[in-house]
């Protein structure tokens, strides 16, 4: 053996002892965490996740390990909440500890703690939360205003779905755009026609960025973050699709500026430069320029992917269902009929169709993993102790389709949301859109959105697929951090 061999040996031995060293401490810092499978030394569980189906993993290990149980991403530990019984705790009885946002590498990379949906410093939070909350209501959510908005817009698709002339198409594209619509009206005041290249484009980086983040390159970055950041792969296009968006927001931002009329807010951006203003002499104020840009980015990311994919994953289920059709055009026909747009208020005239709307809300189950959550301080759970920061899992899907809570857990039935009178009947378990004090901005336009658009397609068209009824899959496509549906055509037959 030469001399330079025998370096190389002692270097590899120093490193090897380095690379123990820091895990094996690692580890131990984490304290008493609940079990879960054993994780390799810097690799954590990459054995029992790492085959790019996440969601169902965790769903497994939770038979092995129960309802509490600790997985570590890479050398990150997260603890993995399942059932609705400790989901609630985590986000309402025990709320308040659980309120900051657990880490997402991909998109925590890129926004550098700034913006309301990412963000884990909790002041910052709290303030754009408020603002944006009374912002959003001052511009129509949960209000009248927003409602005549969105029938405008889905009398345009309507128009648009028969211009198709009942030719089998990919509708993701329709409804994207028409649901990105209404967050751009509130957001910067504008609405596109759907040609339009401008919504094109920030339609097709959002919904990119999504599918890559769920996929198998999204979760290994979420694993290996540091590492990942210097090999080529998919998960790079993410920042570079993010990048794209936020010079888009940028420029809309610019153009807002330059004809702002601080007693006269059009948007949601106009409200937030006023607000820098006012804030200008408080150099500790979260009204910047660096919070808008982020903020008015997540928010909409986060409204328009989230509808879109679930009307496009509800049209999908509807054409394996046409039982489920039949009854909900019965009902358009006898409470709204054909001439007028339907409204909030027909709901509650509507228990079979109110009852779809939430079972589809449901079933589509859109984040399966939620968003990560972060422990405030020290807290108990299920028993164990979990220290402050640490990431939490709290699994939707393991609500939505907990057979503690529904009917019928796994298979899509209206019926999982009407009693045996045939009234609607609320589910406390159905919680798609989180719960608590850091549930989902969007919840009023959400549950407006999805009753109108969905009752307003049936109002206007039978739906036709290609293929037999057997041979549609309604298993989603990739499963991480979204569920989608698998690609498909449908044709719209006006009725
Ligand atoms: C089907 C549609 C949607 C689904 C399934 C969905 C689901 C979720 C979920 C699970 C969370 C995390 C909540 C938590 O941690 O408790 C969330 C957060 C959020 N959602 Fe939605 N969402 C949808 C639509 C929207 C829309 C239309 C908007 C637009 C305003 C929106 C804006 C937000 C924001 C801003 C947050 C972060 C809240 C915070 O951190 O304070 N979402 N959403």
């Amino acid at each position: 053996m030469d001399l330079t061999q025998d370096f190389t040996l002692l270097l590899t031995l120093i490193v090897s002892c380095l690379i123990l060293y820091v895990s094996i401490k690692r580890f131990w810092s984490h304290g008493n965490l609940p079990p879960g499978p054993a994780p390799l030394p810097l690799l954590g569980n990459v054995l029992e996740i790492g085959r790019g189906d996440i969601v169902n993993s965790l769903m497994k290990l939770s038979e092995k390990y129960g309802n509490v149980f600790t997985i570590y991403l890479g050398s990150r530990p997260v603890v993995v909440v399942t059932g609705y019984k400790l989901v609630k705790e985590i986000y309402l009885d025990n709320g308040d500890d659980y309120l900051n946002r657990g880490e997402m590498p991909a998109w925590t990379a890129f926004y550098k703690n700034y913006g309301l949906v990412f963000t884990n410093n909790i002041q910052r939070w709290k303030e754009l939360r408020r603002f944006s909350v009374s912002c959003l209501r001052d511009f129509g959510f949960g209000k009248r205003s927003i409602e005549v908005r969105i029938q405008e817009e889905t009398c345009c698709l309507v128009e648009e779905l028969k211009k198709t002339q009942e030719s089998f198409i990919d509708p993701h594209q329709c409804l994207s755009r028409a649901v990105c619509n209404i967050l751009f009206s509130v957001m910067f005041g504008t609405r596109h026609e759907y040609e339009d290249k401008d919504i094109d484009t920030v339609v097709s980086c959002i919904n990119e960025s999504f599918v890559i983040a769920s996929s198998a390159w999204g979760q290994v970055y979420e694993m290996f973050p540091g590492l990942m950041r210097f090999i080529p792969g998919r998960h790079q296009e993410i920042c570079h699709l993010l990048n794209k968006l936020n010079q888009y927001v940028d420029n809309r931002v610019q153009m807002n500026l330059k004809t702002l009329d601080p007693n006269n807010p059009r948007d949601y951006v106009d409200a937030f430069l006023i607000k820098i203003e006012k804030e200008e002499s408080n150099s500790q104020s979260e009204f910047n320029m660096k919070n808008l840009l982020a903020s008015t980015l997540q928010i909409f990311f986060s409204g328009v992917e989230t509808i879109g994919t679930t009307l496009v994953y509800a049209l999908l289920v509807l054409l394996k269902y046409p039982d489920v059709i039949a009854k909900v055009h019965e009902e358009i026909d006898h409470v709204i009929g054909r001439n007028r747009s339907p409204t909030i208020q027909d709901r509650n005239y509507m228990p079979y169709t109110e009852a779809m709307t939430h079972e589809m809300h449901r079933f589509t189950d859109l984040l399966p993993m939620g968003v990560p959550r972060k422990t405030l301080k020290e807290v108990k759970l299920n028993g164990y102790t979990l220290p402050k920061d640490t990431n939490i899992f709290p699994m939707l899907t393991s609500v939505l389709k907990d057979p503690t809570c529904f009917k019928y857990p796994t298979e899509f039935n209206p019926e999982n949301f009407l009693n045996e009178k045939g009234e609607f009947q609320k589910n406390n378990a159905s919680m798609p859109l989180g719960a608590g004090k850091r549930n989902c901005l969007g919840e009023s336009l959400v549950r407006m959105e999805l009753f109108l658009f969905l009752t307003t397609i049936l109002q206007n068209f039978n739906l036709k697929s290609p293929v037999a009824q057997q041979e549609l899959d309604i298993t989603p496509n990739v499963s991480g951090l979204g569920n989608f549906p698998k690609p498909y055509k449908i044709a719209f037959i006006p009725r």
